[in-house]
């Protein structure tokens, strides 16, 4: 009886699954054409956003179908063969909530960088320069040379094995435009800093990775006048899959934009539904009923919580350095002490200070590690809350006599 229900479940799993996949190979061939239309319309109404002084004075008949004619060759959403006449379908029209963005706010958001360099920054950077940047803020995970530690990802080399059972994926035998490497290294590197490093830097970094592909030799600079001229050698391996049989006709269908509901009614607002979840408040909590907190019980939590800082930190007798340095007897030794590490420079600076850690400063460092200490490559965004800090310090604490 009890396998039915269970088969039931399995396919619909299945096709769900299947709808995702198919979807989502869908909607990036269709994103291009958007963003082409969306730049167009933002282009349209910029002007009045410009001459508005403040967002009051945004002239509220703005309306996006205004903007539509000039898209019309790449119109996704509005029936091709409507007059200019015809109202704008509601998907377009202002519906009373939020108001425009402003060209600043949109500009802040419009960062992609496209294969023929579009979208670039102006600036410049050399393998030499790139090279030092990268062992400070990549090497620790991506190796000096870009070969990658222990599981973290290989960003060199591999060429030639793309056809093998276990092809080496990298920057340079695989990615087929060099815009997705600024692009990605801008948005989101050092993994847990992300946006830290200058444009200049970015252009230095992508220099160094260049090299470490043998790609260019160690006297390149990459700067904006010279990035389009950079051929990837996979460029011609990602061919888009426009066979009749393949699914990729099925999601080419024009929209049906017809018999569309005449008016929109909201019915509800998030802030009255509550939704927004309460801010996280730093305060010790562990407290027994009978308002006792055992020792035991603070170390314990505290081993649960180092879970956090095990990827990167060891404890004990067997420890190692590992992405981060070990760490035994911690408090009493001297911040960025220990010789055979390699500190990031603010870690070296409190070194020479003899700065000591101590609790104060572990609880601070712990909270909001990059605000302690601006400028360290320990990729963690922090404790949330003081029983996780205590935990923590008492955990270290047993291995630091
Ligand atoms: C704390 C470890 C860490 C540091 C430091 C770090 N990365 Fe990464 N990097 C990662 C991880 C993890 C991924 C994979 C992320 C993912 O797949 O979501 C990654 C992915 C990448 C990739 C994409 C690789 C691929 O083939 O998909 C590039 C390129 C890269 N990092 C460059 C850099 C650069 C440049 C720096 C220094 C500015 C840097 N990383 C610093 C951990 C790190
Ligand atoms: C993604 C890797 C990573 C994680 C996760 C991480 N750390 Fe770190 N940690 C580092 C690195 C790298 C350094 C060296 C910092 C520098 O040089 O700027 C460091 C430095 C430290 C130091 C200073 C050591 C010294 O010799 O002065 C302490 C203490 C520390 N981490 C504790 C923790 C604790 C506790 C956690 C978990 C709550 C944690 N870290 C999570 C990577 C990490």
């Amino acid at each position: 009886m009890s396998r039915l229900p269970n088969l039931f479940v399995l396919a619909l799993g299945i096709t769900t699954l299947l709808l995702g996949v198919a979807y989502g190979v869908a909607t990036r061939y269709q994103m291009a054409a958007e963003r082409q239309v969306m730049l167009q319309q933002v282009a349209a109404v910029r002007p009045q956003f410009d001459e508005a002084k403040s967002i009051d004075e945004v002239p509220t008949t703005t309306n996006l179908a205004d903007a539509e004619d000039i898209g019309s060759e790449n119109r996704i959403a509005t029936d091709r063969d409507a007059k200019a006449s015809v109202p704008a379908p509601n998907s377009l029209r202002r519906l009373g909530i939020g108001r425009p963005a402003l060209p600043a706010e949109i500009a802040a958001w419009d960062v992609d960088i496209m294969p023929d360099g579009h979208g670039l920054p102006e600036g410049r950077g050399d393998v030499e320069t790139g090279e030092a940047i990268f062992s400070d803020y990549c090497a620790s995970c991506h190796g000096d040379f870009a070969e990658g530690v222990d599981n973290w990802p290989v960003l060199a080399g591999g060429f030639d094995t793309l056809a093998e059972d276990n092809p080496i994926k990298t920057i340079g035998s695989y990615w087929p435009h060099l815009s997705t490497v600024w692009d990605y290294i801008q948005r989101s590197m050092p993994f847990g800093s992300a946006q830290t490093l200058d444009e200049d830097q970015v252009y230095a970094i992508v220099a160094y990775l260049l090299y470490s592909n043998d790609l260019v030799d160690e006297s390149f600079a990459l700067s904006h006048e010279n990035f389009a001229d950079i051929l990837m050698p996979n460029v011609a391996g990602f061919v888009v899959d426009d066979r009749a049989e393949t699914e990729y006709a099925l999601w080419r269908k024009k929209p049906c934009m017809q018999n569309c509901k005449e008016s929109v009614n909201i019915t509800m607002r998030a802030s009255d539904l509550d939704v927004t979840p309460e801010p996280i408040r730093l305060e010790t909590s562990t407290t027994h009923s009978d308002g006792e907190v055992s020792d035991k019980d603070i170390v314990k939590n505290g081993q649960k919580v180092f879970k956090k800082c095990q990827t990167c930190h060891q404890v004990g007798a067997q420890a190692k350095h590992r992405v981060g340095p070990h760490l035994n007897k911690i408090f009493g030794r001297v911040i960025g002490g220990l010789e055979d590490f390699r500190y990031s420079q603010v870690f070296d600076v409190a070194a020479k200070e003899g700065q000591i850690w101590d609790e104060e400063s572990m609880a601070a460092f712990l909270l909001e590690p990059r605000t302690y200490f601006q400028g360290t490559k320990m990729a963690f965004s922090g404790l949330r809350t003081a029983d996780e800090i205590a935990g923590v310090i008492a955990y270290l604490k047993t291995y630091s006599d």
